[in-house]
């Protein structure tokens, strides 16, 4: 849990609502605060599986995987190619689109291009748009941008976090969400944002988001969104649980996805144990569940 990522503090929360649920169902479990000594830390301690509670890069990206790998320490969730597949936005959309799967146009820029004369030439996608960096979460560095003036400014701010920028079409409808364990769909969710934009603060403020559980979207448009989740999470190999989030735009009611979290937020409020609770599986299930795919992976 923990580690350096932007979200750090997200990953804690998510570490200390599986610990505790590991041992309420006894098992013996110690939390480990993921730093640059983690391989001496984990040599130390005889360690028969890692539950992975990270976020964002280093935890969720393949990195902690691989060296879990060359350890031999049996873990949790997807490997460390569909890990790093799905933490880039733009890989990640490329593979969907090769897969005939909905996903909105896009385009990946280098975050130094941004400062070049010709920036607004190369810049492809319609306005309004959604600027985002390459592969990170929460909404960090995220802005939806509804005019050329801005547009520059946005690129900028995306470009702090990572070498890529992805610049998206943006999709005018409903937030959805659909948690997956074990490569089947939970019933979806839909996320209502008060202030209009599910943002970092909307994400993680009590009360700022209201949701629906299942999703009141009609249950044919409801099985096709899980239906196309489910080869999403196939698509990139994902393994274990894993979050999958879309639109479904208000015009031809039409999901576009919009990425693949491999290792969804786990406090006792997030997303997926919400969609798990109303299928019956309590937190504490899910977190065995969980525990028991922990394995080492071929890629
Ligand atoms: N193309 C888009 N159209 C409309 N809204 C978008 C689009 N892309 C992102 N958003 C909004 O930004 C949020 C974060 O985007 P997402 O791609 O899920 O990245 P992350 O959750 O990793 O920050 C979404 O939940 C949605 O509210
Ligand atoms: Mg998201």
């Amino acid at each position: 849990m923990g580690g350096s990522s932007a979200e750090r503090a997200i990953s804690l929360r998510t570490g200390k609502a599986v610990l505790k649920a590991l041992r309420n169902k006894h098992y013996s479990a110690e939390g480990i605060d993921v730093n640059s000594s983690i391989a001496q830390t984990l040599l130390k301690k005889k360690i028969e599986l890692a539950f992975i509670a990270l976020h964002g890069r280093v935890g969720e990206d393949g990195t902690i995987q691989g060296m879990l790998e060359m350890m031999q320490i049996p873990y949790t969730g997807s490997g460390l190619l569909a890990s790093a597949l799905a933490m880039h936005k733009g890989v990640a959309k490329t593979i969907l689109r090769y897969h005939g799967l909905p996903t909105a146009d896009f385009q990946v820029m280098q975050s130094n291009e941004v400062e070049r004369a010709n920036f607004h030439r190369v810049v492809t996608i319609p306005l309004p748009l959604v600027v985002k960096p390459i592969a990170e979460g929460s909404t960090i560095g995220t802005s939806i941008v509804t005019s050329k003036r801005n547009l520059r400014s946005a690129c900028r701010e995306a470009a702090r976090f990572d070498q890529q920028v992805l610049l998206e079409r943006f999709i005018e409808g409903r937030e959805i969400t659909t948690g997956i364990v074990n490569g089947k769909a939970l019933p979806v969710i839909e996320i209502i944002p008060r202030d209009g934009f599910y943002n970092y603060r909307s994400k993680y403020t009590p009360g700022s988001t209201d949701y629906s559980v299942p999703a009141r979207i009609g249950k044919p448009t409801a099985a096709r969104i899980q239906q196309l989740s489910v080869k999403a999470y196939h698509a990139l190999q994902c393994e274990g649980v894993a979050r999958v989030d879309l639109m479904l735009s208000h015009k031809r009611n039409q999901p576009y996805i919009l990425e693949i979290n491999t290792i969804p937020g786990m406090t006792e409020t997030s997303l997926l144990p919400m969609a798990a609770e109303s299928a019956g599986i309590s937190f504490e299930d899910l977190v065995e569940q969980i525990i028991f795919t922990a394995r080492l992976k071929a890629l």
